[in-house]
């Protein structure tokens, strides 16, 4: 088992009507006035943002709001979002609703607490050195951005979609009602359950380390996730399958499945923000649409884990070469991703990329990792290219 730090130190509060704590929470960590930040307008039908306001408004703390984070967010609006945090002294930013609502609140914070431009830290340009406080009411369990240390922006221009990474902007508090989550299309969930599994699997199929009890949990998640995918599927009210998805997503990124191993691949992630950058496609939609085409690649470079995937994660029948093995694991992952509507290549996606298009992806995400990158197979920007080409 490799050496490795784990540092959560957001405060979760799980369950029914948790909003309802909000103003506390706030308080607690020292909020006197609020951004509340949320996305195109799912949280206003719903009458979540009306509710977060009353309980605000009863606590006596000011606020201001500002919505409209796009799927795959906007730097535009954490320009935005930054002029008016400064010019009205806001101490504390209030996320409700999805990881872009998350992630853009996220750079906000940066933008804040760090003189120059917020974008030179996701072109990797400089490190922050601080962040605004950040809470997180989750309506849309898939990026487990309420406890991760990550955020991921889209620079329109050039469409540009990069991501930060520091402890800095671990949110303070993260309220986990499974409730909120029952107004998601069936995509929606759908892609999040597809988002929550790769980011166990991404630290999964690694060549390095020998970590049995994070395995385990690894296992142990995708398998919840799995099930319990193809339980919303059918029944999308179901508060179980909801909670247990909820806080699978949870972890799937806080850290606590990649404990002991290399880092992890990150690569089928990669390739599916050049996806988004270029074509605005939902995060989890493009991970299954790549996954196949990427695992088929890099599998023969890990095989035990492939093979271990297959039979203890995808229970295929303990039969044939470790090759025909791991293969079964990969094609099983596959006919899930189509039993809950996901795509399983770029044509399913719904994109049509030309041959450039598809150059043009491998060049910016090669130029992205700093020219290589990957753990299960370390990836060039032709590998790219050819994962790219064989996901058409
Ligand atoms: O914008 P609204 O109106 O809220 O609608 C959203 C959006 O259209 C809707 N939605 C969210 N909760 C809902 C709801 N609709 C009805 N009822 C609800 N309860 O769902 C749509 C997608 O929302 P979004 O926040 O974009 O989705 P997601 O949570 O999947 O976030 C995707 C973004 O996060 C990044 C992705 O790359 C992408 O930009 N990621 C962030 C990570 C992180 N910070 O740790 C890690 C991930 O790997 C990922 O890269
Ligand atoms: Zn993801």
């Amino acid at each position: 088992m490799f050496d490795f730090k784990y540092y959560t130190p957001t405060k979760v509060i799980f369950g029914k009507n948790t909003q309802e704590q909000v103003a506390d929470l706030v308080k607690e960590f020292g909020g006197t006035k609020v951004l509340i930040h949320y996305g195109g307008g799912s949280v206003v039908r719903s009458g979540l943002l009306q509710q977060v306001k009353d309980k605000l408004d009863q606590a006596g703390i000011s606020y201001l709001e500002l919505g409209g984070a796009v799927p795959n967010p906007h730097l535009s609006l954490v320009y935005e979002g930054i002029e008016l945090c400064k010019k009205e002294k806001v101490d504390f930013l209030l996320a409700v609703g999805g990881g872009s609502a998350i992630d853009s609140a996220k750079a906000i914070g940066y933008g804040v607490a760090n003189e120059g431009d917020v974008w030179e830290l996701y072109d990797g340009k400089k490190k922050a050195n601080a962040s605004l406080p950040l809470g997180v009411i989750l309506t849309l369990a898939a990026t487990g951005s309420e406890m991760s240390d990550s955020s991921v922006i889209t620079k329109e221009e050039g469409l540009l979609k990069r991501g930060y990474n520091s402890d800095l902007c671990r949110p303070k508090f993260a309220i986990l009602n499974p409730e909120l989550t029952m107004t998601l299309p069936d995509y929606q969930t759908a892609c999040g359950c597809t988002d929550i599994m790769m980011h166990t699997m991404e630290r999964y199929f690694t060549n390095g380390g020998n970590m049995e009890i994070t395995d385990a949990m690894a296992e142990g998640l995708l398998r919840t996730v799995k099930k319990n995918a193809l339980i919303l599927k059918k029944d999308p009210k179901n508060y179980d399958a909801r909670a247990e998805v909820m806080w699978a997503g949870s972890l799937s990124h806080n850290g606590l499945t990649g404990c002991g191993n290399n880092g992890g691949d990150w690569m089928p992630h990669k390739l599916e923000h050049e996806l988004g950058g270029l074509f605005d496609v939902a995060h989890g939609a493009g991970l299954a649409a790549i996954w196949g085409s990427w695992a088929r690649y890099v599998y023969k470079n890990c095989l035990p884990r492939f093979k271990k995937y297959a039979l203890n994660v995808m229970e295929v029948e303990d039969r044939g070469s470790d090759e025909e093995i791991a293969l079964c694991g990969i094609e099983a992952t596959e006919d899930f991703f189509r039993s809950i509507d996901m795509p399983t290549n770029l044509r399913e996606l719904g994109i049509k990329p030309t041959d450039e298009d598809l150059q043009t992806m491998a060049r910016k995400c090669a130029i992205g990792v700093g020219g290589k990158k990957g753990s299960a197979r370390v990836l060039d920007e032709a590998a790219m290219l050819e994962i790219y080409r064989a996901s058409m």
